[in-house]
């Protein structure tokens, strides 16, 4: 598999074809999403929950996400990495979005960063690309500004609301970014968003008239305990969870049973030594 670039990107647009993108937030994460050939993989905030245990995604620093980019990064031969700008390290100003920036693709060793926000974005999204970082804006529901939000909620559902998405998303294609997520927006609004616009829309929530889609990963492979709430837009893959669970009690009543280890799975000593030994 060939690295995926900013022109691979450019190009599957241009053909029309669906980009692919999931989130991973370890070495082994990022490891199997890039052997399944993903377009991108984004190491998204959401490992403040999904990795970290956190309650939401204002909890996790900088310094944390550079973290997992690096393991992330060591991992994706073939991916476009990009790292996202955790609350609080980008909207100060656009010099200290710019240092963050710089910061997770020296440090993280990513190749792009994403950043929630719109028309208010513009001039920090202008700062950073034209330093030569590319930057995939985030428009709709940005999840860093529930508490402002009133919570995860679809956004763009009233005229005003797509609207303002429209123009969102208008807005930070103009300020430089080679592409947008379009999270928890209707799938009429995100089409017509997506024929707007020149650079590709990859939906989260958004319907399938997206150039292309993301999925948070540990949602979509199951591996979580059942019972968790899973938005609308979740398509369940896989079950993980299950998977480990079944591998692990296996291996609870092996040891408990004396089964496990085999004699296939012990060191041999040899017949002489052995008699030396016992001596
Ligand atoms: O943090 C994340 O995983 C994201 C994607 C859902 C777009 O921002
Ligand atoms: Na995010």
């Amino acid at each position: 598999r060939k690295k995926v670039t900013i022109n691979t990107l450019r190009s599957l647009h241009q053909k029309q074809e669906p980009i692919t993108m999931i989130t991973a937030h370890d070495f082994p994460s990022a490891h199997v999403a890039d052997h399944a050939g993903m377009d991108m993989i984004l190491v998204g905030d959401s490992l403040a929950m999904v990795a970290l245990g956190m309650q939401d995604t204002s909890e996790v620093l900088l310094e944390e996400m550079i973290l997992h980019c690096r393991s992330v990064s060591r991992a994706t031969k073939s991916a476009f990495t990009i790292g996202d700008l955790p609350m609080g390290s980008y909207e100060i100003a656009p010099e200290q979005a710019l240092e963050s920036a710089i910061k997770i693709v020296k440090e993280g060793r990513v190749q792009a960063v994403k950043l929630e926000g719109g028309l208010d974005m513009a001039p920090t999204i202008q700062r950073i690309t034209k330093a030569g970082i590319p930057v995939l804006g985030h428009v709709g529901l940005t999840p860093q500004r529930q508490n402002a939000l009133g919570g995860f909620r679809v956004q763009g559902k009233t005229t005003g609301g797509a609207l303002k998405v429209l123009e969102d998303a208008l807005a930070v294609q103009e300020a430089g970014c080679f592409a947008v997520v379009l999270e928890a927006v209707p799938a009429e609004v995100a089409s017509l968003v997506t024929k707007k616009l020149k650079i590709p829309t990859i939906g989260i929530g958004a319907g399938n008239g997206c150039s292309g889609q993301v999925l948070v990963q540990v949602d979509m492979s199951g591996n979580f305990p059942p019972g968790r709430f899973l938005p609308k837009f979740v398509k369940q893959y896989g079950d993980v969870w299950s998977e480990s669970m079944r591998a692990i009690e296996t291996y609870k009543s092996e040891v408990k049973s004396r089964a496990y280890p085999a004699t296939a799975h012990t060191y041999p000593m040899p017949a002489e030594e052995l008699q030396e030994f016992e001596r």
